[in-house]
């Protein structure tokens, strides 16, 4: 459930107008609902209520500062991957000791910063960079809390591009050489060894595979245990997925993922951590656009939009679906036309949807992508000198412009021509 509906005939974030925000601020641009962003943390956060826990919410798939606040503010942790990362939660307010950082080549610059700054713990993905932590830790003089991501060799059953935990993807350690690579982590300096890090890919519309990598994982603390390792936190990953089509898809609801993760794990008594992005930010967040031309081609009409794929890269990278809904509501009965929905960018592959049914419109009418608020602003560019499109945040009936869009002096003066031209 989200907080965009229409009311009396417009499309509504929480209690303000879409068409309110598109005329003071202009298209395109994302609108996020704050009601949706703390409805679907709350989710999770009682999802996992009988178990000593922690939501880090995976901030790679919205990092916007005011986001951020707004969740560590309702006590959410943040899986970062980066140092810019890092350094935008710390920016935002979130405590060093509820940030987790991620990702399989932390340089050893980012592990300064994070040791300096306050950490949670290292995901640790493999024994060089193990190695580097333990000399950057040591020669600060300070015990780097580890967990070790372990690669379990689960099919995620989602797209090749967001896969991440089968043994021929680049993540984490193979589960079946765990037990070595933590002897090693023993008896490293500088290294404190707290628990096991597990994320097997991303949209994940089925709970099988959780289940699988959960009970490897789960076996795993045991053998560790045994062998002497004090195992008392399981990071256990994001990957939730959303209803992208929201006419038949139904994924499992985080009380169901809580319910699965109590039944695997919840014996252990182990702390828990999970690192949900998509399942926060995704449909609390729309990207609202206007028509710029309605073409007629030889066999088909084009919605020539004034977004593009340098906006919203998900169509074109991974053939991914976003429902698109007018921001006038269509009358009930409404006459619909077939588009193919583009944007202004040269390419082919500037496309949103080919062949999509939508209630007819004409130039300058406003459309909304619905469920963009996961990896859609993170991932924009400027290509083709497109400055970067605001972002709106709504909490009930106010809003506010959380990042404004640069001039296009702005976005040019960036470039440095040497004198010797
Ligand atoms: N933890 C780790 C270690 C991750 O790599 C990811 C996502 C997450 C958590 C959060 O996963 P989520 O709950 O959001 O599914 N750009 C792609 C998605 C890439 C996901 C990368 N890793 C897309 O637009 O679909």
């Amino acid at each position: 459930m989200d907080h965009f509906l229409y009311r009396d005939g417009q499309l509504m974030a929480e209690d303000v107008a879409i068409a309110d925000i598109a005329a003071q601020v202009g298209t395109p641009f994302y609108v996020y609902s704050s009601a949706t962003l703390l409805r679907h943390f709350k989710l999770f956060d009682d999802a996992l209520a009988g178990m000593d826990h922690l939501v880090c919410f995976a901030m790679k798939s919205l990092s916007n500062q005011a986001v951020l606040k707004l969740l560590g503010d309702a006590g959410a942790g943040m899986d970062v991957v980066s140092g810019g990362e890092y350094r935008r939660a710390r920016a935002a307010g979130i405590p060093g000791d509820r940030i987790v950082f991620s990702g399989i080549g932390k340089t050893r610059e980012e592990m300064h910063t994070a040791l300096t700054g306050g950490i949670r713990q290292f995901n640790v993905e493999s024994e060089p960079e193990m190695q580097a932590l333990s000399a950057v830790a040591t020669e600060l003089g300070v015990d780097a809390p580890i967990t070790v991501r372990v690669n379990p060799d689960v099919d995620a059953k989602t797209h090749a591009k967001i896969s991440t935990g089968k043994k021929e993807d680049k993540f984490g350690i193979p589960i079946s050489r765990a037990r070595e690579v933590y002897a090693m982590a023993a008896s490293l300096p500088g290294i404190k060894v707290i628990g096991i890090d597990v994320h097997i890919g991303s949209q994940l519309t089925d709970l099988e595979p959780f289940r699988l990598a959960y009970r490897k994982v789960a076996e795993l603390t045991e053998q560790l245990r045994a062998d002497g390792h004090e195992i008392t936190r399981l990071d256990l990953g994001g990957g939730l997925g959303i209803p992208y089509a929201r006419s038949n898809e139904a994924p499992p609801l985080p009380s169901e993922y809580g319910a699965m993760v109590q039944e695997e794990v919840g014996h252990l008594g182990c702390e828990i951590e999970i690192e949900p992005g998509r399942l926060i930010s995704g449909n609390a967040g729309m990207l609202v656009t206007g028509v710029i031309y309605v073409k007629s081609g030889e066999d088909r009409k084009f919605l020539i939009l004034d977004a593009a794929m340098n906006d919203l890269i998900r169509p074109a990278m991974y053939e991914a679906h976003h429902d698109i809904i007018p921001v006038v509501e269509p009358a009930p009965g409404a006459e619909q036309t077939e588009y193919d929905i583009v944007g202004p960018v040269c390419e082919s592959g500037d496309t949103f949807a080919k062949g999509r049914m939508l209630p007819t419109v004409a130039a300058d009418d406003l459309i909304a992508f619905r469920s963009a608020g996961a990896y859609g602003a993170v991932m924009a560019s400027e290509y083709n000198s497109r400055p970067l499109i605001p972002e709106v945040l709504v909490h009930g009936d106010q809003f506010a412009v959380i990042r404004a869009r640069p001039t296009f002096d702005e976005m040019i003066n960036r470039d440095t021509i040497p004198e010797w031209l």
